[in-house]
């Protein structure tokens, strides 16, 4: 059965890195349990319409697609990359239907920095919607690019897939390798949390100093961490006053059992084009550990056990509900979203 509180709607959610959309390709992609097919046009254009043909439903995806004309593959009806009909060609000559009348859902779609967004709105009332809100913003300037390390498909719904984003308590058992740190030297951390306009942020700080990987980008280092809703995870490493790496990582559901995570990446430093493969690789090994952890997660979930959060270590997972819960509540009312989440310092051993 479906449940409607899954999922956020009136939010941007990555479809994917910039690279995956070719001219003159159509790609079919699922999000929140919506059918859409995605496109660019000769203008380099990115689109998104609702995949399914007006006339009997058939995916557009599985149609074709030449000078930025979208045809069906059942009878032909054709549409231009805004999804308004342009033909019908079973329809005689001198016909007074109006074709623009028919049109197909366009959905709100944004590229920036080589990452494409797609704007999934509580209603689709008419063939398109004005967004209630902006893209997120991804720290880097506009005209700088994103690179892609990864996307892979959890088995887990949007909210175990967020709660593993930022869940502090797990890194020491799944993500515990030689080089990273060693669970022999647990240490208690202390946090500082502040509220931002869609979710909170662990302030500045330097890195602690048990993860190894850090201390090799000696010298004024400092991290900030953001949480923003739907399940985006913006990391920002400053280096030096010249230096900064921008790491993200986003959870798009494509239905209430699959969850995708996408990594992108950023740096200012000249040795992460050296070491980019090196670096993919260490992306790639952290994401796939969460994977394999998540396979077992799906199958003690299939029992439908009960479950619980428990002290500071789980109270980012509390806010991320308050705060779905609010954001919500702010959609159906139509007022505007209030963060519930206060300043304040969590402490927890990892
Ligand atoms: S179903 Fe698309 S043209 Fe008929
Ligand atoms: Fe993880």
């Amino acid at each position: 059965m479906a449940d409607n509180s899954l999922f956020l709607k009136n939010l941007w959610y990555l479809a994917f890195h910039g690279s995956f959309l070719k001219k003159d390709k159509l790609v079919a992609k699922e999000i929140l349990g919506e059918r859409i097919v995605f496109g660019r046009d000769s203008a380099g254009q990115a689109f998104a319409l609702r995949d399914n043909c007006p006339h009997r439903g058939v995916p557009l995806s599985g149609g074709w697609f030449k000078d930025d004309t979208l045809q069906c593959c059942y009878h032909g009806w054709e549409f231009n990359t805004d999804g308004v009909c342009k033909n019908i060609p079973a329809i005689a000559p001198g016909s007074t239907i109006d074709f623009s009348k028919i049109r197909v859902f366009r959905y709100p779609i944004k590229e920036v920095s080589d990452t494409v967004w797609v704007y999934i709105p509580e209603k689709r009332l008419h063939h398109t919607v004005e967004p209630k809100t902006s893209v997120p913003n991804l720290i880097l300037d506009p005209t700088k690019k994103f690179l892609h390390v990864e996307s892979v498909v959890l088995p887990a719904n949007i909210d175990h897939s967020v709660i593993g984003l930022i869940d502090p308590a797990h890194v020491t058992f799944v993500h515990q390798s030689w080089y990273w740190r060693s669970a022999k030297k647990l240490k208690l951390k202390e946090k500082h949390f502040a509220p931002t306009p869609l979710g909170f942020k662990m302030v500045r700080h330097a890195p602690s100093n048990n993860s190894k990987g850090y201390t090799v980008l000696k010298g004024g280092t400092s991290t900030e961490i953001t949480f923003e809703i739907p399940g985006n995870r913006y990391e920002h490493i400053q280096i030096g006053e010249k230096h900064e790496i921008i790491s993200i990582t986003t959870l798009t559901p494509l239905n209430e059992n699959t969850t995708e995570l996408n990594h992108i990446f950023y740096s200012t430093l000249p040795a992460t084009r050296w070491f980019w493969w090196p670096l993919k690789r260490l992306g790639k090994k952290f994401i796939g550990q969460d994977l394999g952890v998540f396979m077992k997660l799906a199958r003690g979930l299939e029992s439908n056990p009960t479950l619980m959060l428990i002290g500071e270590p789980d109270a980012q997972a509390k806010w991320y509900h308050e705060i779905k819960r609010l954001w919500q509540k702010a959609q159906q009312d139509n007022v505007p979203f209030e963060n519930p989440v206060k300043e304040q310092t969590l402490h927890w051993v990892t």
